[in-house]
């Protein structure tokens, strides 16, 4: 069903999905089954590997489960359909997905009217496609990540047929609407305002696997960021690879400051937020929105991969550290309380002791407040992965090591100098950790633990710091 086609760029559909056919088949088939079974529904269990733009593509997973007529269950054991979405960023988190698929054989075995889907990232590959086909002859259906609104016509088809279904990426540049979302929180919520990436940083799987940059349309976004805040949602996060470049190449007469611009005006008690942005398309217009905003975090996630310029060039970045300070420089001029954070990569092919010693020098330099480090690993079918000079796993883990030290040292003495002043704080409620205290997190991402109540739970409330770690403050409700 094709609603609209944006006249100005004829290759992006907009598209109402799922499929209400299938959704209203299955549904019956599950209402069948319930009636047959004292009520008891069939039940749906979706496993989430990876970022944060998968953790909300699983709740449009759940979503469509529940539309299709099955309750959802946190237990593998104990459900009829496992959804596994997948993660391709490091060889790590494809090992994880693959041995977990592995475990759910005997799950089969004991209940074979078991169905197993595998999504996501990790299966947009071709040759991971093939394997799960090869060799685990019990997974039932697989599809990418560009058409995860099929997902009910493919589990239709797998239950009427009984065929296994293996779906390739769609080429078509569909931007799918009307999906329905089960969040998991009741607080905290997920947008995504563009799929894809265009970048091809050399490194990286990502542009392979979630296909070109689609942005989705403002009116789209306004509305649903619009009724979250109705719903009482107090933090939402827009979410795309590379949000600068949002509407880019639309020929629309806006683009993403402007959209941050009009979701700020949305009244209510909330903060937005946005990830991620990429540093050579960081605009002084975007700084100039979030410093006179309302609500928009303090907090901006600027990945900076590493400090050497030639590596920079190396891995495609498309900036040097000299633009990459005066973004950082003019962030803190305009927003002095602004929370920095940033992504690393240690250990790329070609890095020398030197490219790294320069990472360690912006990190004392920009002084980040947290950090996401990686070792850096081989993918299939990118640049990198064929340049020569791959640094041995001891090299890049001793460097990773000293680079943890020295980001701790920092965030150890920036947190201490938060010690004594007032935070405001979204309520987690009690903390998974340590169950005498409750967790949140500040403006800045900051998680921070206090002595609460189960009310404060999805509440901002205002915490004075006491102590603090690199990674933690504590304090008292005020
Ligand atoms: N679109 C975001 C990043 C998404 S991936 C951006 O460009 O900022 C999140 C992070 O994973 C990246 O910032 C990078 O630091 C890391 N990453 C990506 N590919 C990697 C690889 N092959 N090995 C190690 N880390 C990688
Ligand atoms: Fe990967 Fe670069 Fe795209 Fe980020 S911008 S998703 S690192 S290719
Ligand atoms: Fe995210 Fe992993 Fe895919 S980081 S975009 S889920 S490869």
């Amino acid at each position: 069903m094709t609603r609209e086609i944006t006249p100005t760029d004829a290759r992006v559909r907009q598209e109402q999905t799922p499929s209400h056919e299938m959704i209203e088949r299955l549904r019956q088939d599950n209402d069948r089954y319930a009636a047959a079974h004292d009520g008891r529904r069939r039940r749906a269990f979706v496993l989430t590997f990876g970022c944060q733009q998968n953790e909300a593509d699983s709740e449009r997973i759940a979503g469509m489960c529940v539309e299709c007529g099955y309750a959802l269950t946190d237990n593998a054991a104990d459900a009829d359909l496992i959804m596994v979405n997948t993660c391709a960023i490091r060889e790590h988190a494809e090992k994880k997905a693959l041995s977990v698929v592995g475990q759910y054989k005997h799950l089969k075995a004991k209940h074979p009217e078991l169905i197993i889907g595998v999504c996501g990232c990790m299966v947009a590959q071709e040759h991971r496609r093939d394997e799960l086909k090869r060799s685990y002859p019990y997974v039932d259906f697989v599809f990418g990540t560009t058409v995860l609104h099929r997902f009910p016509s493919l589990l239709y088809e797998k239950l009427s047929s009984g065929r296994r279904r293996f779906c390739a990426d769609s080429e078509d540049h569909v931007v799918p609407e009307g999906m329905p979302v089960h969040r998991e929180s009741g607080y905290r919520a997920w947008v995504s305002i563009m799929y894809g990436c265009n970048n091809f940083c050399s490194y990286c799987i990502v542009p392979y696997v979630r296909g070109r940059e689609r942005s989705r349309r403002r009116e789209e976004i306004v509305a649903e960021v619009r009724a979250l805040v109705a719903d009482g949602y107090r933090d939402i996060t827009l979410l795309g690879q590379n949000v600068n470049s949002y509407a880019k190449g639309c020929g629309w007469d806006y683009d993403f400051a402007d959209l941050l611009e009009e979701l700020d005006a949305i009244e209510g008690d909330y903060t937005l937020r946005f990830m991620t942005s990429h540093p050579k398309d960081a605009s002084s217009k975007l700084i100039d929105v979030m410093a006179r905003g309302t609500h928009i975090a303090h907090h901006f996630h600027l990945p900076m991969q590493s400090g050497s310029d030639d590596v920079l060039r190396r891995m495609n970045r498309h900036y040097d550290t000299a633009r990459y300070l005066s973004i950082v420089d003019e962030l803190r001029a305009k927003i002095p309380d602004i929370t920095l954070t940033s992504d690393i990569i240690v250990g790329f092919p070609g890095e020398s002791e030197e490219d790294f010693e320069a990472t360690l020098t912006m990190l004392r330099r920009v002084r980040f407040d947290m950090l996401y480090s990686f070792i850096y690993s081989a993918r299939r079918g990118t640049p990198a992965a064929v340049m020569e000079a791959q640094i041995p796993p001891a090299v890049q883990s001793a460097r990773f090591e000293r680079l943890l030290a020295l980001q701790n040292e920092i965030a150890g003495q920036i947190n201490e100098g938060s010690v004594g002043s007032t935070v405001r704080v979204l309520c987690d409620g009690v903390s998974k950790n340590n169950e005498k205290l409750y967790s949140g997190r500040t403006d800045g991402n900051k998680i921070v633990f206090f002595e609460g109540t189960p009310e404060d739970t999805g509440r901002f409330l205002l915490v004075t710091v006491e102590r603090s770690e690199p990674f933690a403050l504590y304090g008292s409700k005020k």
